[in-house]
């Protein structure tokens, strides 16, 4: 197979593969960055052949694939199982791993491994962990050991104990400081770029001026660099509830549960499977068959061997 097709569509038309600098480049360029989320091969496939940019394995996946309440029972192993799928899917667009709950809060060393884990054995390329000044130095190891780092502040969900549940983040003057302030320390640190997730568009806004790095907003307004959003959101496909800030693009929760209906009242009705989707034995082959069997079902042979 040719290096510039693409696995599961063959007709794709070749792509440049995408690499943190790009961003930054769109960034300085005014063009706007597209990132969604993916956690399977299909998916990733469809993402990277729509022209999408970046696609995050969040680990908003423990909430919209795997049915947990929250983020934080998310581990290493999902998030590397998923990766290693998104992968073998998604070959133009940037690859981001996200860090789950505790891979990266321990220790330093356990931070390091676990990051390099996603390129080494889930062939991202870069990875995205939350939290602002606090994750300075664990950031900077980690960008040090080669792997691109992109940060995440506002609303964090794996902190949502701390901060009182899933609420918009710096809509007060001093809060809104913080904020800034830690945007500028992780650009320090070296991330390539930053998530904004559920704050005032006029902040985000602010904050994207500031920065040469480029921001990817989630609910926080189109003065971003780019804006990323839970693909399940909005292809309608996670309905448990649905932030303010998702624009439904598609209802494919609905269209599928109207062909699993369909499908089973089909066979309920045994309509499925017709002629069509059925494999057939040539009428000589169908006789012959017959007539080996006879014996072996015939009625004095059944009887004979009841006695
Ligand atoms: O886990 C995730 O999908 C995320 C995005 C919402 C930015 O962190």
């Amino acid at each position: 197979m040719s290096e510039n097709i693409h696995p599961l569509l063959p007709s794709a038309p070749p792509r440049k593969k995408i690499n943190p600098i790009d961003l930054r480049q769109k960034k300085e360029r005014h063009e706007a960055i597209t990132m969604l989320t993916a956690y399977d091969y299909p998916s990733a496939a469809i993402l990277d052949e729509a022209g999408v940019d970046a696609i995050l394995v969040g680990d908003s996946l423990g909430m919209v694939v795997l049915g947990y309440p929250n983020t934080l029972p998310v581990t290493m192993g999902d998030m590397l199982h998923h990766c290693k799928a998104v992968a073998r899917g998604a070959k133009w667009a940037l690859r981001i791993g996200d860090m789950p709950f505790m891979s990266y809060q321990v220790s330093i060393q356990e931070a390091v491994r676990n990051a390099g884990r996603f390129l080494q054995e889930a062939a991202m390329d870069a990875v995205k962990l939350e939290g602002g000044r606090e994750r300075v130095e664990v950031i900077k190891k980690i960008i040090s050991a080669g792997i691109p780092v992109m940060g995440h502040i506002g609303l964090t969900p794996q902190s949502f104990h701390q901060l009182g549940g899933f609420h918009p983040q710096g809509r007060h003057a001093h809060e809104a400081v913080r904020l800034l302030e830690d945007a500028l320390y992780l650009q320090e640190a070296g991330c390539f770029s930053l998530v904004l997730e559920s704050v005032p568009a006029q902040l985000a806004s602010y904050i994207s001026q500031q920065l040469d790095i480029p921001t990817i907003g989630i609910g926080a307004g189109v003065g971003c660099d780019g804006q990323v959003l839970v693909t399940h959101d909005l292809i309608g496909l996670f309905d448990r509830f649905m932030p303010r800030f998702v624009k439904r693009y598609a209802n494919l929760g609905q269209l599928m549960k109207n062909a699993i209906e369909q499908y089973c009242q089909d066979v309920r009705r045994r309509d499925f499977p017709a002629a069509e989707h059925s494999i057939e034995m040539n009428k000589e082959e169908w006789e012959t068959f017959l007539k080996l069997v006879q014996p072996i079902t015939s009625p004095k042979r059944v009887e004979e061997e009841l006695k």
